[in-house]
């Protein structure tokens, strides 16, 4: 059978990536696909820099569009990033009647429902399981491999950023902006490093992995963003002596009201395998009612782990290239028509435990106050932590932390109470506020 033949849109880490694993593999993923896959073009910006990286045998353009318009090109992997002139090439690709290989979680968080939609008119495929944990094959996993299950939820660690970062945090006992520097010049955390560490990145992931999950649309604008700017290396500290350690967690959860989705620091015991996911590296837990507890785990970024993942995709469409469109794996695991409605549940309403974390003044009744308008507000208290004042703030000191954590209650429900403690004159500082997850 001819080779299918790929056109590939950019070619930075994870496109060059491609290129070699796939040059250096190409009898073992010829001998399983059937059929040999090969890269006959490559379009970027940068042509001199492309022509160095796949030599003579290949055809180097600077216009994206003269792939899309290549007969000869079956695939299109799509590799710029974005939401902008990607989401424009992705379209175009499909309404060529190509498939796309994408590693862009950003375009299809946001996005989704539109391309999908496109591509099963055009009866192409659209594949991304690089867009989730890079070279963990966790679309595959959840798509098929746990297709048998109801799922309940899934936690993953799916920023290796922000896991760095929190990882040497931890270790050195620093805090986060002097860690962002250091990942910086390290090369861990890029220039612009926002959507990393405010949580975007890790967002878009959940919200695809949500999506094929509980089979409903993809749903980016009700997912609840919050990233690990505000971490203090204290909060580190107070977690460790409890027990736990501080995650940024994508969750996704089916309650008996709708779906949670969410991404935010969270406790997490030490005890838990993901609880010791260190550096860079990802991990995704998934509950599913048969299988039980399931972990992934492996490098979540980086350019042969991502092209591990683009390349099987190709190997999937170079398989499926010739099924009838209505047999293949659907796009979000749930066949289009049999998709669900369930509402993506607002913050306030799901439930949750909590760590706080209160500066106070250390004196009598404080410890009281508190622990009575908790008890009012229905909220009730797992453990509580307190220092000496001296030890938190040094000799002669007149205030300390009181670190409390608390059962389960509804995120509403401690916002109010919240909003009371705060305005306590013994209350002296903003309250730290971070979720729990036991994940059991
Ligand atoms: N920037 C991401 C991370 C990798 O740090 O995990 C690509 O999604």
């Amino acid at each position: 059978m001819k080779p299918i033949q790929v056109g590939l849109l950019g070619i930075g880490t994870v496109g060059s990536g491609t290129f070699q694993v796939l040059q250096r593999n190409q009898e073992e993923i010829r001998r399983r696909a059937g059929r040999g896959i090969q890269i006959t073009m490559v379009a970027d910006l940068d042509v001199a820099r492309a022509r160095s990286i796949v030599g003579e045998g290949v055809q180097v353009v600077g216009d994206a569009r003269a792939v899309i318009a290549n007969p000869d090109i079956d695939v299109v992997v799509e590799l710029i990033g974005g939401y902008g002139i990607a989401k424009a090439l992705v379209m175009e690709a499909i309404a060529a009647g190509k498939h796309v290989v994408t590693a862009n979680k950003a375009l299809l968080a946001v996005h989704g429902t539109e391309i999908f939609a496109a591509a099963a008119a055009k009866g192409v495929m659209v594949a991304f399981e690089a867009a989730v944990a890079g070279g963990i094959p966790i679309i595959k996993s959840l798509r098929e491999g746990l297709t048998a299950n109801r799922i309940q939820w899934i936690a993953g660690i799916i920023n290796g950023t922000t896991n760095f970062i929190l990882s040497e945090m931890r270790d050195k006992g620093l805090d986060f902006d002097v860690v962002l520097k250091e990942a910086q010049r390290l090369g861990y955390a890029e220039a612009d490093p926002t959507f990393d560490i405010e949580g975007v990145d890790a967002a878009h992931k959940a919200t695809l992995m949500s999506a094929i999950a509980f089979g409903v649309p993809v749903q980016f604008d009700k997912a609840y963003v919050e990233g690990i700017t505000k971490l203090g290396a204290a909060d580190i500290r107070y977690a460790e002596q409890l027990g736990y350690r501080i995650k940024l967690l994508g969750i996704t959860k089916r309650v008996a009201s709708g779906i949670e989705l969410r991404v935010h620091p969270s406790l997490v015991p030490a005890k838990r395998l993901i609880a010791n996911v260190e550096g860079a590296m990802n991990a995704v837990v998934v509950q599913g009612d048969a299988v039980g507890t399931t972990l992934y785990y492996g490098k979540g970024a980086g350019s042969e782990p991502t092209a591990s993942a683009v390349i099987a995709d190709l190997v999937d469409i170079a398989r499926l290239q010739t099924a009838d469109p209505l047999h293949r794996v659907p796009y979000l695991a749930f066949q289009p028509d049999a998709m669900s409605d369930t509402p993506v549940l607002p913050m306030s309403e799901v439930v949750t435990s909590y760590y706080l974390r209160l500066r106070v003044a250390d004196e009598a009744g404080v410890l009281a106050q508190v622990t009575a308008l908790l008890a009012g507000a229905g909220i009730s208290i797992d453990a509580v932590l307190q220092r000496e004042a001296d030890e938190v703030g040094g000799e002669g000191a007149t205030s300390t932390d009181l670190i409390i954590l608390t059962h389960n209650t509804r995120e509403g429900t401690m916002n109010d109470a919240l909003a009371r403690l705060q305005q306590l004159p013994t209350v002296l500082a903003p309250i730290v506020r971070i979720r729990k997850e036991e994940l059991n």
